[in-house]
C-alpha cells in the first residue's frame, strides 16, 4: 500500500467540453479507482484554467464578465464528469484565492531568487493558442495560425521572463537519469530534442490584458498562462505547507495530452527546481482522438458530446470504449460506428453472454444457487490458474498506465470462460448425473465474481451488478484487491438472474432487442408478425400470446425503417440443425407434436404445430433446422425450448432440413 496522486489537464472553459476533454478524464478516474482499489492513499485533481486572453475574449463575444461567463461553463464541466461517474478528490478551479494567493507567492518568491526578471517582449502571437511563434515559425504558417485561422499578431510589451535556460543541463540530467518521467518512453527524445535545440527563456507575465492574477509586485502585469496553470497541480495540495502536500507530493502520474506534453516536461519541472520541490514521478502525454474528418474543433463544427453519447450507448459502453480502443499513448480514430462495435463485440457479445448464460444455467440446473464445486478433471484447474495470471497482468498493465493493454488481459480470461462452458457443457454432465457439473458452475460464478473486481475502475454500473449477480457477500463499495483472490465465493450464494447487462446496440443508440430483453409488455399492442416469405417457424400453432413470446419479435425488433431486418438482429438467433429422438402427439391437440431433439451433446423438448402433416414415427430420425435461443415457452403445460423451421404455401406444410449429412449441433448461418 503507498499513495497515489494523479491528475488532469486543467481545462479551459472556454467552450463546453467534447469527447477528447472525456478521454483524459475517463482514462484518468480509472486509473484513480484502480489505485483505490490496490488500497493505495489516492488523490485525483482535476479543474478548471481560466485565465487569459482568449477566456476574456470569448466573455466578451458572450456579453458578460469573465467570471460569470466561466461559471457557467465550469457548471456544466462538473455536471459532465458526474454524468460520467468521475471521482475526482479535488476540483480547482485557477479564479479561486487559495490558487491566486500560492501564485502571488510562487512568483514573487522566483523573482527574488533572481529567476524571474523584468525584460521585453516581441512576437508574433496567437490569441487562439495564446503562445507566440517564433520568427521561424510564424514564416513557415504565413503569419496565419492554422489552427484557429487568424492572422498572428505582432505583439511588443515589456514582460518578465522566467530562466529556463540557466536549468537546461539538470532538466535534460533528470531525464536521462529517471526513465519513467517522461512517458510514454517514445516521446523522451522527443523532449530530449527540444532542450537540445536551446531553452529560451519564458514570458510569464503579461501588460496587454487584465484577465489575469496580478504580479503582486509590478502593478499592471498579470501571471501569464504557464505559471498560473501548472502551478495548479500545488496549489490545489495547499503549497508550501499543506497537509496534503505533504502527503501526496510529488504526483505520480501527471495525464495530459501529447501537445502539452511539452509545457509538463520542460517548463514545469524547472519552476519545480527553481522552487527547490521534489518532481513528478511521471507525466504521460496521451494521443489525440481525431474524426475522420480531421481535428475536432469548434470552429469545424464537428465536436463529439460526451453526454450525447452516454445518453444513447449508457455510460460503461462509452467508458469501456474510450479504454479500450486505442492502446494508451496512440492518436486513434473516433467514430460512433466502432463505439458501436466495440460495444456489441466485447460487451454484449463476449461478456454479457457470458454473465447471462451462466446465470441462467446456474438457475436451471442448480436451482438458483451456487454449488459446491465437486469432482475436478485437469481442464478445470486451467481456470484458477489463468485468473491467477490475468490477475497479475491487468495489474501490471494498470501500474503502467496500459490501460487498454489491461482491459485485453480481461478480456483473455472472458474469452477462456466462454469457451469452458462450450467445453464442459454443464448441460450434457447434468444430463449424465456427473458431478462434476457442480465444479463447472461454481467456476463460472466465481469467474463472474472476479471479473467484477477487476472492471470496478471501468464499468463502473456494471461491475456492481455482476457481484451482486451471483450473491457475493459483502457490498461491492467494500471490495478490495484482496476479492481478486480465486474462490472466495461461498457455495450456496444466491444467484439473481437479471436484465442482460449489455443489449446490443445499433447505431443511433436503438437497441437489438433480443428475446431476453425485451417481452411483449415493452411494446403493448404490438401487431401480429410479419409473415416470413417462405420459411417461418413452425409450432406456434396453439396460441398467439405463445408468438409474441417466442421470437417473432426478435425480427420485428431489429426491424429497420424500411421494414428490413438488420445483420446483427438476425445474428442473434442461434440457428441450429437439430436430430429429432423422439416424437408424440399432445393430447387434446390436433395440431402438436411433442418433439425431444439431440442439439449435439443437449437435449431438450419442443412442441411443434406440425401433427396435421406429419405423424410422429415420420419425424423421428429427422434433421431439422432449430431456433435455440428463444425464451422458453409452456404450451399445453409443456415446456418448449426452441422452434422449428418449416415452408409453408396454402395448405402445404414441408419441415425444412439439411442437403448432406451433418453433425446435430451445427451452426445454420
Ligand atoms: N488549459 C490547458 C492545460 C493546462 S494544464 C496545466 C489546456 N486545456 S484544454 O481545455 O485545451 O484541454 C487540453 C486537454 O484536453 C489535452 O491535453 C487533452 O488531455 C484533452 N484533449 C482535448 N482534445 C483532445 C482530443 N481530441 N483527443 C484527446 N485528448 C484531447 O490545454
Amino acid at each position: 500500500m503507498g499513495k497515489f496522486y494523479i491528475t488532469t489537464p486543467i481545462y479551459y472553459p472556454s467552450a463546453n467540453l467534447h469527447i477528447g476533454h472525456a478521454y483524459t478524464t475517463v482514462a484518468a478516474d480509472a486509473l484513480a479507482r484502480f489505485h483505490r482499489l490496490r488500497g493505495d492513499d489516492t488523490w485525483f485533481l482535476t479543474g478548471t484554467d481560466e485565465h487569459g486572453q482568449k477566456m476574456e475574449q470569448a466573455a466578451r463575444a458572450a456579453g458578460k464578465e469573465p467570471l460569470e461567463f466561466v461559471d457557467g461553463i465550469v457548471a456544466g464541466i462538473r455536471e459532465l464528469w458526474r454524468v460520467l461517474d468521475i471521482t475526482y478528490d479535488d476540483f480547482i478551479r485557477t479564479t479561486e484565492p487559495r490558487h491566486q494567493k500560492v501564485i502571488g507567492d510562487i512568483f514573487t518568491r522566483l523573482w527574488q531568487k533572481g529567476d524571474i526578471y523584468l525584460g521585453r517582449y516581441e512576437g508574433w502571437y496567437c490569441t487562439g493558442c495564446e503562445a507566440y511563434y517564433t520568427e521561424t515559425q510564424a514564416k513557415d504558417i504565413g503569419y496565419h495560425c492554422p489552427d484557429h485561422d487568424k492572422p498572428l499578431e505582432r505583439v511588443g510589451e515589456d514582460a518578465y521572463f522566467f530562466r529556463l535556460s540557466a536549468y537546461a543541463g539538470r532538466l535534460r540530467e533528470h531525464i536521462e537519469r529517471n526513465p519513467e518521467f517522461v512517458q510514454p518512453p517514445s516521446r523522451r527524445q522527443e523532449m530530449l530534442s527540444f532542450i537540445d535545440q536551446g531553452l529560451e527563456d519564458l514570458c510569464v507575465s503579461r501588460s496587454s490584458f487584465r484577465w489575469g492574477i496580478p504580479v503582486p509586485f509590478a502593478p499592471g502585469h498579470v501571471v501569464y498562462v504557464w505559471i498560473d496553470a501548472l502551478c495548479n497541480y500545488i496549489s490545489a495540495l495547499g503549497y508550501p505547507d499543506g497537509e496534503r502536500y505533504r502527503r501526496y507530493w510529488p504526483a505520480d502520474v501527471h495525464l495530459v495530452g501529447k501537445e502539452i506534453l511539452r509545457f509538463h516536461t520542460i517548463i514545469w519541472p524547472i519552476i519545480l527546481m527553481a522552487l527547490g520541490e521534489p518532481l513528478p514521478r511521471r507525466v504521460f502525454g496521451h494521443g489525440w482522438l481525431v474524426l475522420e474528418s480531421g481535428k475536432m474543433s469548434k470552429t469545424r463544427g464537428n465536436v463529439v458530446d460526451p453526454l450525447v453519447l452516454v445518453e444513447r450507448y449508457g455510460l460503461d459502453a462509452v467508458r469501456y470504449f474510450l479504454l479500450r480502443e486505442i492502446p494508451f499513448g496512440a492518436d486513434g480514430y473516433y467514430s460512433e460506428e466502432a463505439l458501436v462495435r466495440r460495444t456489441n463485440s466485447d460487451l454484449a457479445n463476449d461478456l454479457g453472454n457470458l454473465v447471462h448464460r451462466s446465470l441462467s444455467m446456474l438457475k436451471r440446473f442448480a436451482g438458483g444457487r451456487v454449488p459446491a464445486p465437486a469432482r475436478r478433471e485437469p481442464v478445470d484447474d486451467e481456470i484458477p490458474a489463468l485468473a491467477g495470471e490475468v490477475v497479475e497482468s491487468f495489474a501490471s498493465s494498470m501500474e503502467d498506465l496500459q490501460i487498454s493493454t489491461a482491459l485485453a488481459e480481461v478480456w483473455r480470461l472472458v474469452g477462456r470462460l466462454n469457451k469452458y462452458i462450450d467445453e464442459a457443457a454443464p448441460w450434457a454432465l447434468r444430463r449424465a448425473g456427473d458431478e462434476r457439473v457442480n465444479t463447472v458452475l461454481y467456476q463460472m460464478a466465481e469467474g463472474i465474481r472476479l471479473l467484477s473486481v477487476l472492471l470496478k475502475p471501468v464499468l463502473v454500473r456494471s461491475a456492481p451488478l455482476m457481484w451482486e449477480s451471483v450473491g457475493a457477500p459483502r457490498p461491492f463499495t467494500e471490495v478490495t484487491w484482496e476479492d481478486t483472490r480465486w474462490g472466495l465465493l461461498p457455495p450456496g450464494s444466491p444467484v439473481k438472474v437479471g436484465e442482460p447487462l449489455f443489449p446490443r446496440r445499433e447505431l443511433g443508440g436503438a437497441l437489438v432487442t433480443t428475446p431476453h430483453a425485451a417481452g411483449p409488455e415493452d411494446k403493448p399492442g404490438a401487431g401480429p408478425a410479419r409473415e416470413a416469405a417462405t420459411a417461418r417457424p413452425a409450432g406456434q400453432a396453439e396460441a398467439g400470446k405463445v408468438e409474441q413470446d417466442r421470437g417473432i419479435r426478435v425480427a420485428e425488433a431489429g426491424e429497420g425503417e424500411e421494414g428490413l431486418v438488420s445483420i446483427d438482429a438476425f445474428r442473434r438467433l442461434d440457428l441450429r440443425v437439430a436430430r429429432v429422438t423422439g416424437a408424440e402427439r399432445v393430447p387434446g391437440a390436433d395440431r402438436l407434436l411433442r418433439l425431444r431433439i439431440d442439439l449435439g451433446g443437449e437435449e431438450r423438448e419442443i412442441v411443434a404445430g406440425i401433427a396435421e402433416h406429419y405423424r410422429p414415427e415420420e419425424v423421428v430420425g429427422r434433421s431439422v433446422v432449430v431456433i435455440t435461443n428463444l425464451q422458453p415457452a409452456r404450451i399445453r403445460g409443456i415446456e418448449s425450448r426452441g422452434m422449428l423451421l418449416a415452408a409453408q404455401e396454402g395448405g402445404r406444410l414441408v419441415l425444412v432440413t439439411t442437403d448432406g449429412d451433418i453433425p446435430a449441433g451445427a451452426r445454420v448461418t
